[in-house]
C-alpha cells in the first residue's frame, strides 16, 4: 500500500496548535517540516490582525531566517527568559508524551527553549507515535568536536550502534553551535530517564534528543482527523 503523504497531517496539527496562541505572547518557534506550518500560520494571522504584538524566539538559524522573511518580530531568551508557548515537532512520541527530537539537528536549542516554556506543544503526524522511545528512531546526541570519537566509543559501550551524521555531500553535519551529531540506534529504550542521566553526566556530550516530561500537549494529525493529547490525560 502506498504510504500516505504526512504533510497535510503535519499542517493540520500545526495549525490547530496555533489556535492556543494569544496576542501579546512570547512564542518559541520550533524547527522542522511540521513546526514551519505553525510559523507560517502565525505570520498570516499577524498580517490579517488575528494576532498582535507577538514576539518569537527561533530554535535555529534556519527558522530565524524564515521567520524574519515572513515578518514575525523576534526576540531572544536574554530579553525574554520565559516563553509563553512553544510549538515544535518531534521524531518519536511515546505513550507518556516523552519524545525523541533532533532529526533536524536543532535539539540543543529546542531543549533550551522547551525548558524555558510554560507550555510546550508538540505537533506531529501519526507516524511519530511509538510504543517505546528508540523503537523507530535513532537518538541524536550532540557532541563537541574535541574528542568526539571518545563519545562514539562510550555510546557504543552502552549499547548503541552509532553513526556520525553527515550532509548529502559526505562532509560532517555541524549544528548551529558548531558541534557534531552522533545518531545512536539503541532499539527500544527501557529506561529513558536513566539513559538521559548517563548522557547528561558525560563531558563532551552537550545535548541529547530525549525530551522527558517537557511536552505539555501533543497534537497529532492523521487519517481520522486531529487529536489533542495532554500530559494529564495521556493517550
Ligand atoms: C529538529 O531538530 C527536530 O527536533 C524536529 O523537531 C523533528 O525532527 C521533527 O521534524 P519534522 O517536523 O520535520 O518531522
Amino acid at each position: 500500500m502506498a504510504r500516505q503523504d504526512p504533510l497535510p497531517y503535519k499542517q493540520q496539527a500545526a495549525e490547530q496548535a496555533v489556535e492556543s496562541i494569544q496576542s501579546g505572547m512570547v512564542l518559541g518557534l520550533g524547527h522542522g517540516s511540521t513546526a514551519i506550518f505553525a510559523v507560517r500560520r502565525i505570520a498570516e494571522l499577524l498580517k490579517t490582525g488575528g494576532l498582535k504584538t507577538i514576539l518569537g524566539v527561533p530554535c535555529s538559524h534556519q527558522v530565524e531566517q524564515e521567520a524574519r522573511q515572513l515578518g514575525i518580530p523576534l526576540t531572544t531568551l536574554d530579553e525574554h527568559p520565559t516563553i509563553d508557548v512553544t510549538i515544535d515537532g518531534a521524531d518519536e512520541v511515546d505513550p507518556n508524551l516523552d519524545l525523541i527530537k533532533g532529526a533536524g539537528g536543532a535539539l540543543l536549542r529546542e531543549k533550551i527553549v522547551a525548558q524555558a516554556s510554560r507550555r510546550e506543544i508538540i505537533v506531529i503526524d501519526e507516524s511519530k507515535l511509538s510504543p517505546a522511545l528508540g523503537a523507530r528512531r535513532a537518538l541524536p546526541v550532540e557532541v563537541c568536536t574535541f574528542g568526539w570519537r571518545t563519545q562514539q566509543e562510550y555510546l557504543q559501550s552502552i549499547g548503541a550502534r552509532v553513526d556520525v551524521r553527515t550532509k548529502d555531500d559526505g562532509t560532517l553535519f555541524k549544528t548551529d553551535q558548531g558541534n557534531l551529531i552522533l545518531d545512536c540506534a539503541f532499539g527500544p529504550i527501557d529506561q529513558p530517564a536513566s539513559l538521559a542521566m548517563k548522557l547528561s553526566a558525560r563531558a563532551g556530550i552537550v545535548g541529547h534528543g530525549l525530551f522527558l516530561g517537557l511536552a505539555t500537549d501533543v497534537i497529532v494529525g492523521g487519517a481520522e482527523g486531529v487529536r489533542h493529547l495532554t500530559r494529564h490525560h495521556g493517550m
